[in-house]
C-alpha cells in the first residue's frame, strides 16, 4: 500500500492544479491518471483546438488582407501540418504539466485508478495492480462527451465515420462535406475552423438558437456570420439517426437527410463517473454528475470532486478554482467557490465572450435590470484593425444595487477583455466606481467603459 496524505484521481486542469497546490501546502500527494497529464483540455480540447483555430484565422487573414494595403498571392493552409504543430504545442505543454509535478515532488501514477473503499491507512484506489491510500481524495476524473442512443451513430463511431471532439482534432484528412451535430460551444468552434479552411459545413442543431445559453443578441449575431460564411445551420432539427453516408433529421415533423462524409457528435459531455467504484464510497451523485457543497466536499467526509465530474460548469477555469478551493478546504484556509462571476468564450471568429446574468436571467431571479449595448466600433483600435462583423458589448446592469451583473461580448479580442469584467462582476463594484477606472487607449476594452457610460 502506498500512503499519501492527498490522492488526487485524475490528471486533468483540476487534478493537475490541486495535486501542485496540495504539495506547495506542504501535503504528501498522489495523482493517478489514465491517459495523458493535461486531460480533455490540453490533450484534446482547449488547447489543440486554439492551435487549429489561430492556423485558420492566419489563413483567413491573408486572403483578406488586400483591404489593409497588404497583397498576399497564392495563400494555402496546409491542414496536416496544422495537425503537426498542434501535436507540437500538446506535448510541449503535458510535459510542462509532469515537470510541475516533479518539481513540487508529487508522486504520478500513469494508470487507470479505481476507488476501493475505505481502509484504516485512508481512501484506497487501486491503479496498475498496485493500491494507493489517501486520507483525503479529490475525484477531478472529469467528462466523456454524450452519446445518445440514436440508431446507426455508435456504429458510426465505431468505423471512424462519426467523430467527437478527441477524432475530428487528430484528423489530418479534410472531409469533403463536415456535418456536426449539436451547435454548441465545440461544434461551433470546429465549424468555425472547418469552414475557414474551405470544408462545406451544416450544423444540424435542436434548439431555435446556436450556442446554447449565449446571450440571444449575440447568439443571433454569430448565427448571422456564419450563414455569410457559408454555414448551412439546420435549426430546431432533431437528429433521428446515422445512416453510412448521411445524417437524417426531422424538420417540422418532415423526415431529410444531409449527406456526409464525416460528422461530429458534439451534443454536450458528461460527468465520467461511471466505472470509477465511487459506489465503493456510497458517494452522491445526481444524473450522473457528483454532488458538492462550496468547499467542494461531497457527502463523504474527506472526498471532495471538482472539475466536470461535479458537472456544476464544465469549464477547465472552474476546475482551477474549485481545485483551489478544496486544497484550501483541505489545509484549513477560509475559502469557498463562487459561481455567479465565472466568464465563458466561444472561440469562433468572431468571438463571444459573456460573464454574469443575461437580461432574461436575470428577471427571472426577480432582479431589476436594464441592459445597455456599445457597437465595438466605439473603439478606435477596433475600428483600425476590424475590417468585418457587427460585434457589441451588451451590460447588464442591477438598477437598484447600481451594479453590473452582465457582460456579453461578440468581436476580435474579446476573450482577453472578459475577466475585466468578471472582476468588476466578482468584486461587487457599483458603476460610479467602475467609470472612474482608467481604461488604456486605444484599446479595444474601452468599450466596456464606453457602454457603461451609457447607464
Ligand atoms: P454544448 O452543451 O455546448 O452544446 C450541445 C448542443 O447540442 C446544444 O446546443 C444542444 O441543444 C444540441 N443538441 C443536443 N442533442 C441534440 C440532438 N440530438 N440533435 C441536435 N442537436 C442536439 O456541448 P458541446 O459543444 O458538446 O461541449 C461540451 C462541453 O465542452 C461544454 O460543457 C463546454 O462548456 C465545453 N467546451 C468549452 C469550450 C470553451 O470554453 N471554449 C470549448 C469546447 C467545449
Amino acid at each position: 500500500m502506498v500512503k499519501s496524505e492527498v490522492l488526487v484521481l485524475g490528471g486533468g486542469p483540476g487534478g493537475y492544479l490541486a495535486a501542485e497546490r496540495a504539495a506547495q501546502g506542504g501535503k504528501k500527494v498522489t495523482l493517478i491518471e489514465k491517459r495523458a497529464l493535461g486531460g480533455t483540455c490540453l490533450n484534446e480540447g482547449c488547447i489543440p483546438s486554439k492551435a487549429l483555430l489561430n492556423s485558420a484565422k492566419l489563413y483567413e487573414h491573408a486572403k483578406d488582407s488586400a483591404v489593409f494595403g497588404v497583397t498576399a498571392e497564392n495563400v494555402k493552409i496546409d491542414h496536416s501540418k496544422v495537425i503537426d504543430r498542434k501535436d507540437k504545442v500538446v506535448k510541449t505543454l503535458v510535459s510542462g504539466v509532469g515537470m510541475t509535478m516533479k518539481a513540487n515532488g508529487v508522486q504520478v501514477v500513469m494508470a487507470e485508478g479505481v476507488i476501493k473503499g475505505k481502509s484504516g491507512d485512508g481512501f484506497v484506489v487501486e491503479a496498475g495492480g498496485e493500491e494507493y491510500a489517501g486520507e483525503k481524495l479529490i475525484i477531478a476524473c472529469g467528462s466523456v462527451p454524450v452519446v445518445p442512443p440514436l440508431p446507426g451513430l455508435r456504429e458510426g463511431i465505431e468505423r471512424g465515420y462519426v467523430l467527437t471532439n478527441r477524432e475530428i482534432l487528430d484528423k489530418k484528412d479534410l472531409p469533403k462535406h463536415l456535418v456536426v451535430i449539436g451547435g454548441g460551444v465545440i461544434g461551433l468552434e470546429m465549424a468555425s475552423y472547418y469552414s475557414m479552411i474551405g470544408v462545406p459545413v451544416t450544423i444540424i442543431e435542436m434548439l431555435d438558437k446556436i450556442a446554447g445559453p449565449t446571450e440571444k443578441e449575440v447568439s443571433a449575431v454569430l448565427l448571422k456570420e456564419y450563414k455569410k460564411r457559408g454555414i448551412d445551420f439546420k435549426l430546431s432539427c432533431k437528429v433521428t439517426s446515422v445512416g453510412e453516408d448521411c445524417v437524417n433529421f426531422e424538420e417540422n415533423g418532415e423526415a431529410k437527410s444531409v449527406k456526409a462524409d464525416a460528422v461530429l457528435c458534439s451534443i454536450g459531455r458528461r460527468a465520467a463517473t461511471q466505472g470509477i467504484g465511487l459506489e465503493n464510497l456510497g458517494v452522491y451523485t445526481e444524473r450522473g454528475a457528483i454532488v458538492t457543497d462550496s468547499h467542494m466536499l461531497t457527502n463523504i467526509p474527506n472526498v471532495y470532486a471538482i472539475g466536470d465530474a461535479n458537472g456544476k460548469i464544465m469549464l477547465a477555469h472552474t476546475a482551477y478554482r474549485e481545485a483551489e478551493v478544496a486544497v484550501n478546504h483541505i489545509l484549513g484556509k477560509k475559502d469557498i467557490m463562487r459561481y455567479s462571476a465565472i466568464p465563458s468564450v466561444i472561440y469562433t471568429n468572431p468571438e463571444v465572450a459573456s460573464v454574469g446574468e443575461t437580461e432574461e436571467s436575470a428577471k427571472a431571479k426577480g432582479m431589476e435590470v436594464k441592459t445597455v449595448k456599445a457597437s465595438m466600433k466605439m473603439s478606435g483600435r477596433y475600428l483600425a484593425e476590424v475590417e468585418k462583423g457587427d460585434g457589441f458589448c451588451k451590460l447588464v446592469i442591477d438598477t437598484k444595487k447600481n451594479r453590473l451583473v452582465g457582460c456579453h461580448m461578440i468581436g476580435s479580442y474579446v476573450s482577453e477583455m472578459i475577466y475585466g469584467a468578471a472582476l468588476m462582476i466578482e468584486r461587487e463594484m457599483p458603476v460610479d466606481d467602475i467609470k472612474e477606472l482608467v481604461f488604456p487607449h486605444p484599446t479595444v476594452a474601452e468599450v466596456i467603459r464606453e457602454a457603461l457610460f451609457m447607464v
